[in-house]
């Protein structure tokens, strides 16, 4: 093996860009590989097919060191790497819920006879327990000298980089002692920073990824369970939200109420992993997360019912303004975007709907071309009868009432993120509806934190 070790990318989607920018800026030779000549053309001159905040930096700086470049070659990944990671996506299949292992085993398929030297497989992809072993068996029969090891990676879009070069935990799911220390090698500065590595077996590695995002989704649905029981109680859940989140046992990440979630993780992997849990005749362990994603559905639905309701009850050719695209803030995916789900909702019931994103609406463009695009936010809100406010953008959550009151037709404003200030909107003459609040509820959406030196009091109005 080299000394130190020259590491391979497989696959250059979301998680291998990151991946392979990342470990050429920790002092890696890196060799990113995709079969698509196109992309590896663009990343070789330093073009980001992705929006991703610090990316294009890391990428440009790894190309001008010379320790980062991106191939077609299989051959040329396989006499270059010590270790080759597997950062290819796995989407559902067509019409189904299971994971398509289709790249995850090209890219095996393709490397293991090229393969004539001991070096280390790594997937970090999310795949079905059980594909690691599969894989490891298929290695060995290939390429006796190969090991396999699972390295799942946790990293969210919008802080990706962040995230991948200071994880919470680094989790290696190995077969020897051997595999176990080439990762050692390979995250020895993070794990000198005293990130926790969690060394397991291949299944509880493999399991590690999708039973964190099945837990983030439930949380998400908790809370926006508890939006639907306010909406009919009368209360306010973004009050309940800080209040359940101070407890420590609780804790208040993922519990922000709202639209819900969305991208190309938490919908697909959740979905997934019933699939899988249900070949292997334990379906029932988690049925409760068909429930978690029916409420996280309903909320969209719920969304595109307050339009309507602010619109006096339909919404045939009533012109929306739909500010928000991408499924999160600081990315352009529109994978199972809720805001555009909303959209396609109001667009099915018969609204004008245009659609304004900072990011995104190139992808959602392509993605849903149905739909009506502008440019601004303003020509999205020209003559609209309602907005809807669907991803927490801060261009969005800046607005003043000022800022569209002479531009819509009428004043009628859905915050589905929870983002604006509810007693501004309606003291300028707004009808402002958020999800999770009843309308009777006296209470604004946001509760007032404790600013420095001020009582920790916190008194809902
Ligand atoms: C997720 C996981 O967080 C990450 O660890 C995994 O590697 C990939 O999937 P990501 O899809 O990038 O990451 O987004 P994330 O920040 O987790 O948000 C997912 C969705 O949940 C978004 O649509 C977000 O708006 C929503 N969300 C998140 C909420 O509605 N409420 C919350 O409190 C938190």
């Amino acid at each position: 093996m080299n000394d130190p070790l020259r590491l391979t990318v497989l696959g250059t989607g979301y998680l291998g860009i990151t991946h392979a920018a990342c470990m050429a800026s920790l002092g890696f030779d890196v060799l990113g590989v995709d079969i698509d000549t196109r992309k590896v053309d663009q990343l070789n001159a330093g073009q980001l097919p992705i929006y991703e905040p610090g990316l294009r930096e890391l990428l440009r700086s790894g190309l001008d060191s010379g320790r980062l470049a991106f191939t077609t070659s299989y051959p040329q990944a396989a006499a270059f790497g010590d270790v080759h990671f597997i950062c290819t996506g796995t989407p559902p299949q067509p019409g189904g819920d299971h994971a398509d292992l289709t790249q995850v085993n090209g890219c095996v398929a393709a490397l293991a006879p090229l393969l004539d030297r001991p070096c280390l497989i790594v997937g970090k992809s999310t795949v079905p327990v059980g594909t690691a072993r599969r894989l490891a068996a298929e290695l060995a029969a290939a390429c006796p000298g190969a090991e396999l090891a699972w390295n799942p990676e946790f990293l969210r879009e919008g802080s990706a980089v962040a995230d991948a070069l200071t994880p919470d935990r680094i989790v290696a799911g190995i077969m020897s002692p051997w595999a176990e220390g080439i990762l050692r090698q390979v995250y020895a500065g993070q794990i000198v920073d005293g990130t926790p590595l969690f060394v397991t077996d291949l299944e509880t590695a493999e399991l590690a990824k999708v039973a964190a995002n099945a837990y983030l989704a439930t949380k998400v649905s908790f809370i926006n369970a508890m939006a639907e029981v306010c909406e009919a109680a009368g209360g306010n859940v973004y009050a309940l939200s800080q209040i359940l989140g101070a407890d420590a046992r609780i804790g208040s990440a993922f519990l922000r109420p709202g639209l819900g979630f969305g991208g190309g993780c938490l919908p697909k992997d959740i979905r997934a992993f019933i699939a899988r849990v249900t070949d292997l005749g334990v379906g029932q362990a988690l049925g409760f997360l068909r429930e978690v994603d029916s409420i996280n559905l309903r909320r969209r639905t719920r969304a595109a019912d307050l339009a309507g309701e602010l619109t006096g009850g339909h919404l045939t050719d009533v012109p929306v303004c739909v500010l928000g695209a991408a499924f999160k803030p600081g990315s352009d995916d529109v994978r199972d975007s809720p805001a555009l789900d909303v959209a396609q909702i109001l667009h099915g019931m018969g609204a004008q709907v245009t659609v304004y994103d900072p990011a995104a609406l190139a992808n959602a463009r392509r993605t849903y071309p149905e739909l009506r695009y502008a440019t601004t936010l303003a020509e999205a809100a020209r003559d609209a009868c309602v907005v809807l406010v669907l991803t927490e953008w801060a261009e969005f959550a800046e607005l003043r009432p000022g800022d569209l009151a002479t531009l819509v037709a009428q004043r009628n404003i859905v915050d589905g993120r929870n983002v604006l200030d509810s007693e501004l909107w309606r003291a300028a003459g707004w009808n402002y509806r958020a999800l999770g609040v009843a309308l009777t509820s006296p209470v604004p959406a946001a509760v007032s934190l404790f600013a420095a030196g001020e009582p920790r009091t916190v008194r809902p109005k």
